[in-house]
Protein backbone atom coordinates (compact mmCIF):
# COMPACT_ATOMS: atom_id res chain seq x y z
CA UNK A 1 0.00 0.00 0.00
CA UNK A 2 0.95 3.52 -1.02
CA UNK A 3 1.63 6.23 2.18
CA UNK A 4 1.82 10.39 2.43
CA UNK A 5 3.13 10.08 6.21
CA UNK A 6 4.54 7.04 6.52
CA UNK A 7 7.07 4.33 5.29
CA UNK A 8 6.76 1.29 5.40
CA UNK A 9 9.34 -1.71 5.01
CA UNK A 10 9.73 -5.25 5.31
CA UNK A 11 12.86 -7.77 6.49
CA UNK A 12 12.24 -10.99 6.07
CA UNK A 13 9.24 -12.03 8.67
CA UNK A 14 9.73 -8.00 10.71
CA UNK A 15 7.97 -5.09 8.97
CA UNK A 16 9.17 -0.92 9.57
CA UNK A 17 6.80 1.61 10.21
CA UNK A 18 8.73 4.80 10.09
CA UNK A 19 6.66 8.04 10.59
CA UNK A 20 8.00 10.59 8.46
CA UNK A 21 7.21 14.20 9.02
CA UNK A 22 11.03 15.21 9.94
CA UNK A 23 9.80 18.72 9.64
CA UNK A 24 7.26 18.71 12.27
CA UNK A 25 9.11 16.43 14.49
CA UNK A 26 6.67 13.66 13.52
CA UNK A 27 3.59 15.38 15.02
CA UNK A 28 0.68 13.06 14.46
CA UNK A 29 -1.97 14.50 12.74
CA UNK A 30 -5.57 12.81 11.60
CA UNK A 31 -3.44 12.18 8.41
CA UNK A 32 -0.56 10.08 10.20
CA UNK A 33 -3.10 8.27 12.29
CA UNK A 34 -5.12 7.13 9.94
CA UNK A 35 -2.08 5.93 7.84
CA UNK A 36 -0.48 4.23 10.80
CA UNK A 37 -3.98 2.22 11.29
CA UNK A 38 -3.35 1.36 7.75
CA UNK A 39 0.05 0.44 8.14
CA UNK A 40 -0.91 -1.94 11.13
CA UNK A 41 -3.51 -3.52 9.46
CA UNK A 42 -0.82 -4.43 6.47
CA UNK A 43 1.17 -6.16 9.44
CA UNK A 44 -1.92 -8.15 11.16
CA UNK A 45 -2.85 -9.49 7.67
CA UNK A 46 0.56 -10.41 6.26
CA UNK A 47 1.39 -13.94 7.50
CA UNK A 48 4.83 -13.00 6.62
CA UNK A 49 5.26 -10.69 8.50
CA UNK A 50 5.38 -12.06 12.55
CA UNK A 51 7.12 -8.74 14.25
CA UNK A 52 6.95 -5.10 13.90
CA UNK A 53 9.17 -2.47 14.79
CA UNK A 54 7.64 1.21 14.88
CA UNK A 55 10.05 4.52 14.77
CA UNK A 56 10.16 8.13 13.49
CA UNK A 57 12.41 9.82 10.54
CA UNK A 58 14.95 12.63 11.11
CA UNK A 59 16.83 11.16 13.88
CA UNK A 60 15.44 14.85 16.34
CA UNK A 61 12.38 13.03 17.29
CA UNK A 62 10.54 9.87 17.73
CA UNK A 63 6.83 12.10 17.71
CA UNK A 64 6.98 15.48 19.34
CA UNK A 65 3.13 14.85 20.10
CA UNK A 66 0.09 15.13 18.54
CA UNK A 67 0.22 18.21 15.59
CA UNK A 68 -0.63 21.10 17.39
CA UNK A 69 -1.46 23.33 14.65
CA UNK A 70 -4.18 20.88 13.74
CA UNK A 71 -5.27 20.49 17.11
CA UNK A 72 -5.17 24.64 17.62
CA UNK A 73 -8.38 24.98 15.56
CA UNK A 74 -10.52 21.89 16.85
CA UNK A 75 -14.04 22.22 18.29
CA UNK A 76 -14.83 20.19 21.35
CA UNK A 77 -16.45 17.28 19.15
CA UNK A 78 -13.98 17.41 16.75
CA UNK A 79 -11.16 17.01 19.58
CA UNK A 80 -13.14 14.07 21.32
CA UNK A 81 -12.94 12.19 17.89
CA UNK A 82 -9.17 12.96 17.24
CA UNK A 83 -8.57 11.59 20.70
CA UNK A 84 -10.94 8.29 19.98
CA UNK A 85 -9.23 7.96 16.65
CA UNK A 86 -5.53 7.79 18.17
CA UNK A 87 -7.17 5.33 21.01
CA UNK A 88 -9.07 3.62 18.48
CA UNK A 89 -5.05 3.07 16.37
CA UNK A 90 -3.03 2.27 19.83
CA UNK A 91 -5.38 -0.24 21.15
CA UNK A 92 -5.60 -2.08 17.88
CA UNK A 93 -1.83 -2.31 18.01
CA UNK A 94 -2.27 -3.78 21.37
CA UNK A 95 -4.34 -5.86 19.98
CA UNK A 96 -2.47 -7.10 17.12
CA UNK A 97 -1.27 -10.82 17.74
CA UNK A 98 2.22 -9.31 16.72
CA UNK A 99 4.54 -8.31 18.91
CA UNK A 100 5.77 -4.67 17.60
CA UNK A 101 8.60 -3.27 19.12
CA UNK A 102 8.87 1.21 19.44
CA UNK A 103 12.44 2.16 19.01
CA UNK A 104 12.92 5.91 20.26
CA UNK A 105 15.59 8.16 18.69
CA UNK A 106 14.99 11.61 19.96
CA UNK A 107 11.79 13.05 21.93
CA UNK A 108 8.89 10.99 22.33
CA UNK A 109 6.69 13.66 23.92
CA UNK A 110 2.89 14.17 24.64
CA UNK A 111 1.26 11.38 21.68
CA UNK A 112 4.37 10.55 21.13
CA UNK A 113 5.11 9.14 24.59
CA UNK A 114 1.49 7.37 24.32
CA UNK A 115 2.11 6.11 20.72
CA UNK A 116 5.72 4.19 22.29
CA UNK A 117 3.50 3.17 25.21
CA UNK A 118 1.37 1.03 22.96
CA UNK A 119 3.78 -0.81 21.67
CA UNK A 120 5.04 -4.10 23.51
CA UNK A 121 8.02 -2.39 24.62
CA UNK A 122 10.91 0.46 23.89
CA UNK A 123 14.60 0.76 23.13
CA UNK A 124 15.53 4.09 22.79
CA UNK A 125 19.03 5.98 22.07
CA UNK A 126 20.85 8.08 24.72
CA UNK A 127 19.41 11.57 23.34
CA UNK A 128 15.74 10.46 23.78
CA UNK A 129 13.65 12.38 26.14
CA UNK A 130 9.83 11.48 27.14
CA UNK A 131 7.30 13.19 28.61
CA UNK A 132 3.08 14.20 28.83
CA UNK A 133 3.52 18.28 28.34
CA UNK A 134 -0.36 18.31 27.37
CA UNK A 135 -0.80 20.37 30.88
CA UNK A 136 1.20 23.15 29.38
CA UNK A 137 -1.32 23.51 26.37
CA UNK A 138 -3.77 23.75 28.82
CA UNK A 139 -4.73 20.03 27.78
CA UNK A 140 -4.58 16.39 29.34
CA UNK A 141 -3.01 13.04 27.85
CA UNK A 142 -5.74 12.23 25.51
CA UNK A 143 -4.08 8.94 23.48
CA UNK A 144 -4.01 6.62 26.54
CA UNK A 145 -1.68 8.14 28.43
CA UNK A 146 -3.35 8.70 31.84
CA UNK A 147 -4.16 5.14 31.56
CA UNK A 148 -1.51 3.31 29.59
CA UNK A 149 1.28 5.15 31.55
CA UNK A 150 0.37 4.49 34.95
CA UNK A 151 -0.20 1.32 34.24
CA UNK A 152 3.99 0.42 33.28
CA UNK A 153 5.15 2.98 35.70
CA UNK A 154 2.77 3.39 38.28
CA UNK A 155 0.40 5.85 39.44
CA UNK A 156 2.90 8.08 41.37
CA UNK A 157 5.33 8.79 38.48
CA UNK A 158 2.24 8.71 35.67
CA UNK A 159 0.99 11.70 38.46
CA UNK A 160 4.50 13.44 38.34
CA UNK A 161 4.68 13.44 34.31
CA UNK A 162 1.08 13.98 33.42
CA UNK A 163 0.52 17.09 36.16
CA UNK A 164 4.10 18.60 35.58
CA UNK A 165 4.75 18.20 32.13
CA UNK A 166 8.70 17.78 32.54
CA UNK A 167 10.25 16.15 29.76
CA UNK A 168 12.40 13.53 31.46
CA UNK A 169 15.76 11.79 29.69
CA UNK A 170 16.19 8.78 28.98
CA UNK A 171 18.70 7.33 32.39
CA UNK A 172 15.07 8.19 34.18
CA UNK A 173 12.90 6.80 31.89
CA UNK A 174 14.75 3.56 31.98
CA UNK A 175 14.92 3.87 35.80
CA UNK A 176 10.57 4.39 36.29
CA UNK A 177 10.54 1.18 33.64
CA UNK A 178 9.46 2.93 30.54
CA UNK A 179 12.26 2.24 28.71
CA UNK A 180 13.72 -0.90 28.27
CA UNK A 181 16.86 -0.72 26.59
CA UNK A 182 19.28 2.03 26.09
CA UNK A 183 21.70 2.24 22.83
CA UNK A 184 23.54 5.09 20.76
CA UNK A 185 21.41 6.25 18.10
CA UNK A 186 23.84 4.02 15.82
CA UNK A 187 23.37 1.09 17.51
CA UNK A 188 19.44 1.80 18.39
CA UNK A 189 18.00 0.16 14.93
CA UNK A 190 20.41 -3.04 14.63
CA UNK A 191 19.83 -3.91 18.60
CA UNK A 192 15.58 -3.55 17.24
CA UNK A 193 15.63 -5.69 14.16
CA UNK A 194 18.15 -8.13 16.03
CA UNK A 195 15.81 -8.62 19.10
CA UNK A 196 12.31 -7.95 16.78
CA UNK A 197 14.53 -11.47 14.14
CA UNK A 198 14.97 -13.07 17.81
CA UNK A 199 11.12 -12.79 17.95
CA UNK A 200 10.20 -13.85 15.08
CA UNK A 201 11.88 -16.84 15.26
CA UNK A 202 9.66 -17.98 17.62
CA UNK A 203 6.57 -19.93 17.40
CA UNK A 204 3.69 -17.64 16.12
CA UNK A 205 0.89 -19.74 18.51
CA UNK A 206 2.92 -18.79 21.78
CA UNK A 207 4.22 -15.37 21.14
CA UNK A 208 0.89 -14.38 20.04
CA UNK A 209 -0.69 -16.26 23.80
CA UNK A 210 2.31 -14.34 25.83
CA UNK A 211 1.41 -11.07 23.94
CA UNK A 212 -2.29 -11.42 24.81
CA UNK A 213 -2.25 -12.69 28.03
CA UNK A 214 0.38 -10.39 29.64
CA UNK A 215 -1.97 -7.69 27.77
CA UNK A 216 -5.48 -8.73 28.87
CA UNK A 217 -4.68 -11.01 31.80
CA UNK A 218 -3.56 -7.89 33.58
CA UNK A 219 -6.53 -6.01 34.30
CA UNK A 220 -8.51 -8.96 35.61
CA UNK A 221 -8.31 -10.27 38.81
CA UNK A 222 -5.44 -13.18 39.06
CA UNK A 223 -7.55 -16.16 39.61
CA UNK A 224 -9.91 -15.48 35.59
CA UNK A 225 -6.39 -14.44 34.20
CA UNK A 226 -4.34 -17.89 35.79
CA UNK A 227 -7.44 -19.79 34.13
CA UNK A 228 -6.95 -17.59 30.58
CA UNK A 229 -3.13 -18.23 31.00
CA UNK A 230 -4.25 -22.37 31.80
CA UNK A 231 -6.61 -22.32 28.47
CA UNK A 232 -3.64 -20.27 26.43
CA UNK A 233 -1.00 -22.96 27.76
CA UNK A 234 -3.18 -26.12 26.67
CA UNK A 235 -3.83 -24.32 23.11
CA UNK A 236 -0.04 -24.19 22.41
CA UNK A 237 -0.47 -28.03 22.32
CA UNK A 238 -2.36 -27.81 19.23
CA UNK A 239 0.57 -25.86 17.62
CA UNK A 240 2.92 -28.05 15.73
CA UNK A 241 5.43 -25.59 17.22
CA UNK A 242 5.08 -27.04 20.54
CA UNK A 243 6.01 -30.52 19.21
CA UNK A 244 8.84 -29.41 17.51
CA UNK A 245 9.99 -27.26 20.25
CA UNK A 246 9.97 -30.40 22.79
CA UNK A 247 10.72 -32.90 20.26
CA UNK A 248 14.19 -30.59 19.38
CA UNK A 249 15.28 -30.52 23.10
CA UNK A 250 14.49 -34.12 23.68
CA UNK A 251 17.07 -34.47 20.60
CA UNK A 252 19.43 -31.85 21.92
CA UNK A 253 19.14 -29.83 18.65
CA UNK A 254 18.08 -25.86 17.94
CA UNK A 255 14.23 -25.92 17.42
CA UNK A 256 13.10 -24.79 14.16
CA UNK A 257 9.70 -23.12 14.30
CA UNK A 258 7.79 -22.93 11.48
CA UNK A 259 5.48 -20.35 12.59
CA UNK A 260 2.36 -22.08 12.08
CA UNK A 261 -1.42 -20.75 12.90
C1 LIG B 1 3.18 20.59 15.52
C2 LIG B 1 5.42 20.66 15.98
C3 LIG B 1 5.24 19.87 17.13
C4 LIG B 1 3.91 19.43 17.43
C5 LIG B 1 7.31 20.35 16.97
N1 LIG B 1 6.72 20.94 15.92
N2 LIG B 1 6.43 19.71 17.72
N3 LIG B 1 4.40 21.01 15.19
N4 LIG B 1 2.94 19.83 16.59
N5 LIG B 1 3.64 18.65 18.47
C6 LIG B 1 7.35 21.73 14.88
C7 LIG B 1 7.74 23.12 15.36
O1 LIG B 1 6.64 24.00 15.31
C8 LIG B 1 8.81 23.49 14.36
O2 LIG B 1 8.22 23.90 13.16
C9 LIG B 1 9.51 22.16 14.09
O3 LIG B 1 8.56 21.15 14.47
C10 LIG B 1 10.76 21.98 14.92
O4 LIG B 1 10.44 22.17 16.27
P1 LIG B 1 11.17 23.27 17.20
O5 LIG B 1 10.23 23.61 18.28
O6 LIG B 1 11.71 24.38 16.40
O7 LIG B 1 12.40 22.41 17.75
P2 LIG B 1 13.14 22.59 19.16
O8 LIG B 1 13.34 24.02 19.49
O9 LIG B 1 14.34 21.69 19.09
O10 LIG B 1 12.11 22.00 20.25
C11 LIG B 1 11.74 20.64 20.18
C12 LIG B 1 10.51 20.38 21.12
C13 LIG B 1 9.41 21.40 20.75
C14 LIG B 1 10.93 20.57 22.58
C15 LIG B 1 10.08 18.95 20.90
O11 LIG B 1 9.18 21.33 19.33
C16 LIG B 1 8.10 21.13 21.46
O12 LIG B 1 7.94 21.47 22.62
N6 LIG B 1 7.12 20.57 20.73
C17 LIG B 1 5.78 20.37 21.26
C18 LIG B 1 5.77 19.22 22.23
C19 LIG B 1 4.37 18.99 22.82
O13 LIG B 1 3.81 19.90 23.48
N7 LIG B 1 3.81 17.79 22.55
C20 LIG B 1 2.49 17.48 23.04
C21 LIG B 1 1.43 17.85 22.04
S1 LIG B 1 -0.19 17.49 22.64
P3 LIG B 1 8.72 25.20 12.38
O14 LIG B 1 7.74 25.36 11.26
O15 LIG B 1 8.74 26.33 13.35
O16 LIG B 1 10.11 24.83 11.90
C22 LIG B 1 -0.39 15.85 22.38
C23 LIG B 1 -1.77 15.29 22.67
C24 LIG B 1 -1.87 13.84 22.34
O17 LIG B 1 0.48 15.15 21.98
C25 LIG B 1 -3.32 13.37 22.41
C26 LIG B 1 -4.15 13.74 21.25
C27 LIG B 1 -5.53 13.15 21.27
Amino acid sequence: MAYETILYAKDGAVATVTINRPKVLNALNPKVVAELGQAFAEVAADDEVKVAILTGAGGKAFVAGADIAAMSVMNPVEARNFSRQLQEVTSFMEALGKPIICAVDGFALGGGTEMALACDFIYASEASKFGQPEINLGVIPGAGGTQRLSRLVGKNWAKELCLTGDIIDVALAKEIGLVNRVFTSEELMPAALKTAKKIASKGRVSTKACKDLINFGFDVPLDHALRMEADAFGICFASPDQKEGMTAFLEKRKAEFKGSK
